[in-house]
């Protein structure tokens, strides 16, 4: 696994190993259980923490650095796998990567075409915002008793332990070869989420739904953020913030 201390990652660890497998995790920091040092953005270590792999989740990524990290360094981790080993690599993707225009969502888009152009037996998941994220993006928007919300957004949140034990799942099936989707039980829009949000975390806080032109506004309206396709979480936001 790479990104082994991501919040993904970490969640990953216990259920890979419940599922029978062996699990090797690698990331800069190298630390946690099975945890070995590897730098996507280098190349540094990379084969000695994939000898022998025949299976891969690939969750790390560098918001900050996406080029270096999650399109190069994808390039750095096809070149160093085993390729007779390699059964299966499930890359962790994002729903709506191939049509959202946000520069990181481009980078994770071109990292799933280094996969698919590789001849890997490769499964591309892409998974909606993690609650913990929705949680940390309205702490970040809000502006004293004021919460700004971009007008009728569409997401559809998820829970991160639901995430690792879907792709642990589907990480024991055969490689699809393709892009397969993953999100939350509900459909909602930025307003909904930020007025639950505002209840349970910062009382007395209102929330403003403002209009946000442009084209990353219209794809998330349009709804290019919310899964079409493939299975569903069960813990709803509610859940998550009362939980
Ligand atoms: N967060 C969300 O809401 C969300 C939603 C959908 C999909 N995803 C995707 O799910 C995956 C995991 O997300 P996350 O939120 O768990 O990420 P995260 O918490 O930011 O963790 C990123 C991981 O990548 C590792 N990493 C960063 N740079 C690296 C490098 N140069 N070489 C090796 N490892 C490196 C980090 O470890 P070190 O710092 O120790 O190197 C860390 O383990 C990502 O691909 C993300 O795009 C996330």
């Amino acid at each position: 696994m790479t990104g082994g201390t991501g919040r993904l990652g970490q969640r990953l660890i216990g259920p890979l190993q419940e599922a029978g497998h062996s699990v090797r995790q690698m990331s800069r920091r190298g630390t946690g259980p099975g945890g070995v040092r590897g730098d996507l953005a280098t190349g540094f270590d990379l084969a000695t923490a994939l000898a022998g792999a025949e299976v891969v989740v690939h969750a790390a990524s560098d918001r900050g650095d996406a080029w270096q990290v999650d399109v190069a360094g994808t390039r750095r981790l096809v070149e160093a796998l085993d390729r007779d080993r390699l059964r299966h690599l499930l890359y962790v993707s994002i729903v709506g990567v191939d049509r959202i225009p946000y520069g990181y969502y481009r980078a994770k888009f071109a990292a799933e075409q280094v996969l698919l152009a590789s001849g890997l037996p490769v499964t591309l998941l892409r998974v909606t915002q993690f609650h913990h994220l929705v949680d940390v993006l309205l702490d970040g928007a809000r502006r004293g008793p004021v919460l700004p919300v971009p007008m009728g957004w569409r997401v559809q949140p998820v829970d991160v332990g639901e995430v690792a034990q879907h792709v642990v799942d589907v990480v024991g099936r055969p490689p699809t070869g393709g892009v397969v989707e993953y999100g939350g039980p509900e459909d909602l829009s930025a307003a909904d989420l930020a007025r639950a949000w505002a209840v349970a975390r910062a009382p007395g806080t209102h929330v403003v739904a403002t209009p946000l032109p442009g084209k990353l506004g219209a794809a998330f309206r349009d709804g290019a953020a919310v899964p079409t396709g493939g299975e569903r979480g069960r813990r709803t936001y509610g859940q998550h913030l009362h939980g």
